[in-house]
């Protein structure tokens, strides 16, 4: 069979419009404008465009991007001080430390410096917690659009076998949480994996989150497996692909995400709505 398109930027497009909606609701109601801080430490060139559209995201909803671009050699105790500042803004719903930052600052000691009810990357150990209970407060974004586009397929998660490749804090964890959540059987593979292909062969659900251009083949895909590819990468042509095999994955699976379009438009949308939730439970 050949695999339906899991179209993440028509998804994100929708949920887009339907939140820039409730931004002017809030407007006309005379509350503030949704605020996101998002910081870049360095000029790391895929930074560099995440970070982009991640404002410009933001200022076609309306909300309030409040840029901070630092350069690389800031210290971490200025990074904090910064967050220190923001964590009791009121004009500051959510907060996001671009990664990777410069290495010597630590990102753990970043990330957990935020508060957690403005930690809109669901990245803190707090919310990763609260994930891994199923009692989730702010989702980490990829795999929490990754989960939105697994609901548009109309299939019924519960049971399925759900592997994920990689287990990165950003995405392979707590994407493993989510289908969890979902009650998906899970497995986690990595770059020590044994027989890698016969996990991939028993995914009813397949992520893969490694970095790796093409690295899953058509022949690795179960037959009718939905596939997610959390991948992004740009070849020595120029050409963007991710880290699946496009067209022989899609001759086996039933819906497949493509690169791009498929999971990127979704984790900004993601990041989206985890601030507007910020904001509109905030009183303010
Ligand atoms: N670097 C790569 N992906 C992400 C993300 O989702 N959030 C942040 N803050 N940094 C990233």
């Amino acid at each position: 069979m050949t695999a339906k398109i899991l179209d993440g930027k028509a998804v994100a497009t929708e949920l887009r419009q339907q939140m820039a909606k409730r931004v002017q609701q809030r407007l006309a109601q005379g509350r503030r404008a949704p605020g996101l801080a998002v910081i870049l430490v360095g000029e790391n060139p895929a930074s560099l465009v995440y970070v982009r559209n991640k404002r410009k995201a933001c200022e076609e909803l309306g909300f309030i991007a409040k840029d901070y671009d630092l350069p690389a050699t800031t210290t971490q105790a200025e990074l904090l001080a910064i967050l220190d500042q923001l964590n009791t803004d009121p004009s500051v719903d959510g907060i996001l430390v671009q990664l990777p930052l410069p290495a010597h600052i630590d990102p753990n000691t970043v990330i957990e410096r935020i508060v957690p009810h403005k930690d809109v990357d669901g990245f803190h150990p707090y919310n990763i917690g609260r994930l891994a209970l199923k009692m989730p407060l702010l989702r980490p974004c990829t795999p929490k659009g990754v989960m939105t586009l697994l609901a548009k397929t109309g299939i019924d998660l519960v049971g399925q076998n759900a592997v994920v490749i990689g287990q990165s804090n950003i995405v392979g964890r707590p994407m493993a949480l989510e289908l969890l959540a979902a009650r998906c059987t899970v497995t986690i593979c990595h770059s020590r994996t044994r027989d890698l292909i016969a996990q991939t062969r028993q995914a009813d659900i397949l992520v893969v989150a490694v970095g790796q251009a093409e690295l899953v083949k058509g022949d690795w895909i179960k037959s009718n497996a939905i596939v997610i590819d959390v991948g992004m990468n740009r070849l020595s042509t120029g050409k963007l692909v991710g880290d699946v095999e496009f067209t022989s994955c899609q001759a086996r699976a039933s819906w497949i995400t493509p690169v791009p379009g498929g999971v990127g438009p979704m984790t900004i949308a993601s990041l989206l709505e985890n601030t507007l939730e910020v904001a509109e439970t905030s009183g303010t």
